[in-house]
């Protein structure tokens, strides 16, 4: 049995794009089973970069079935405009499948989007704007468009009936903006629904037959564990749960079928957004961070906040998902600085803290307390197995390993597919 989750063990941008990439080549099957186009994963193939918001990174693997799974939401547009994109660069989209379960984003989740990050003024998330945070509210309180209505003009028409009255209420009432006609919704959605039509279909059934018929299957996690709705930093987090549990509500799959789960961690720490960031730095080596290792958002473009490798998020996120593996990206962008910190634990009040705590309010008290390892440097992208690396970065992951509890399986020493050490092959 071959079923692989793959997931964000920090705040998301950790490199699952490239990893999911990697794997793809062996995989028959890749599924995204939560987040929507608040996802921006980087794949590059040779000299030629790809960037996805929604549609699973497996689709630059020729052969790979896609699957959007129940669990992610979907904006028609989106999906639409980037299938076009691929299909403009030679890659064809014929092998996606997007579940008849799977949450629409519509119009007014965008803009109800844009008007609750207003009204918090100061307090507000960060969010990336794509409707996100509504719709699943919608999905949740009964008030959800699914892919099934979208394409069945009847029941649209009958759904929009319910749910406009409702939503006006809040756009105008709430935060005194016009609503949105039925009409003109329509008018909009139409096409994006002929067009999506023959694609969407009761994905939970192709999942299952693949892993039943001993297929490689593998499920992409968006964001990352500290942006999950009940285990991240709430409430700065994003509205699904990005971790590896997801993977089962967000397909249609049972727990007793994933065979792995691989957290895939940056070499360092990165956030965008607000909220508590304990090893967050503050000063020229998060600058240095931030520039050699690109750490602009590849979704809204937003500078990252760099710091060094918070390992009390990787404990917490190895017990949250019962990671089997660590994937270590990023290696290469820490090479040239004389020290690499990595932090152990928290101390609060004098007091030393092992766990992740629950409640952001002690998180933003918190100070790391670091451990501080000897630097390397020099070009590590031609390194392909652990021995070709400095003896110093080999300490660094043995170190990591060490205090996470978890194997390092991957190691990532630049952009390039090729530019990886797997140390223990995932399937
Ligand atoms: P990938 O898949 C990093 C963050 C936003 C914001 C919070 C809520 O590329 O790792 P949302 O729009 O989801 O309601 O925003 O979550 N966020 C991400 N940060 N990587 C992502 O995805 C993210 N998706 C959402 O910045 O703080
Ligand atoms: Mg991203």
């Amino acid at each position: 049995m071959s079923a692989v989750v793959v997931v964000g063990t920090q705040w998301g941008d950790e490199g699952k794009g490239k990893i999911i990439d990697l794997l793809s080549a062996q995989a028959d099957m890749v599924v995204r089973y939560q987040g929507g186009n608040n996802a921006g994963h980087t794949v590059k193939v040779d000299d030629e970069e790809f960037k996805l918001h929604l549609i699973p990174s497996g689709i630059l693997s020729d052969s790979t079935v896609c699957v959007i799974g129940n669990g992610v939401v979907v904006d028609p547009g989106v999906l639409i405009s980037e299938m076009d994109s691929l299909a403009d660069r030679g890659i064809s989209t014929d092998r996606l499948q997007v579940s008849d379960k799977a949450h629409v984003i519509m119009p007014y989740h965008k803009a109800l989007d844009k008007l609750q990050e207003e009204s918090k003024g100061d307090r507000k998330i960060g969010t990336t704007g794509r409707g996100i945070g509504p719709c699943y509210t919608d999905k949740i309180s009964r008030y959800g468009i699914r892919m099934a209505d979208l394409v069945d003009s009847r029941s649209l028409s009958a759904r929009l009936d319910l749910v406009l009255p409702y939503v006006n209420g809040l756009i105008e009432g709430v935060y005194g903006q016009t609503g949105f006609t039925k009409d003109q919704i329509v008018a909009e959605m139409a096409p994006q629904a002929d067009r999506l039509r023959s694609f969407v279909t009761d994905t939970s059934v192709l999942v299952n037959d693949a892993i039943d018929a001993g297929q490689k299957v593998l499920f992409e996690g968006a964001q990352g564990t500290l942006l999950d709705v009940d285990h991240g930093t709430y409430p700065f987090v994003t509205s699904s749960s990005p971790t590896a549990g997801g993977a089962c509500t967000g397909t249609g799959v049972g727990p007793t079928k994933i065979s792995k789960v691989i957290g895939v961690a940056k070499a360092y720490t990165t956030r965008v957004g607000a909220g508590p960031f304990p090893t967050e730095l503050n000063n020229e080596i998060g600058d240095w961070i931030r520039e050699k290792g690109k750490e602009f958002g590849t979704t809204t473009g937003r500078p990252r906040r760099c710091g060094w490798l918070d390992a009390v998020v990787l404990r917490y996120s190895a017990r949250v998902n019962g990671l089997t593996g660590l994937a270590l990206m990023h290696l290469d962008t820490l090479s040239g600085l004389d020290q690499v910190q990595i932090c152990t634990a928290y101390e609060v009040d004098g007091k030393r803290v092992e766990n992740f705590p629950g409640d952001i309010q002690v998180l933003s008290q918190c100070r790391p307390v670091y451990e501080t390892l000897e630097g390397w440097s020099g070009d590590l992208s031609k390194a392909r197995s652990l021995e070709d690396l400095p003896e110093n970065a080999r300490k660094y992951i043995d170190r990591v390993s060490e205090i996470v509890g978890v194997p390092v399986c991957i190691v990532s020493v630049g952009g390039r597919r090729s530019e990886t050490i797997i140390t223990e092959e995932p399937f």
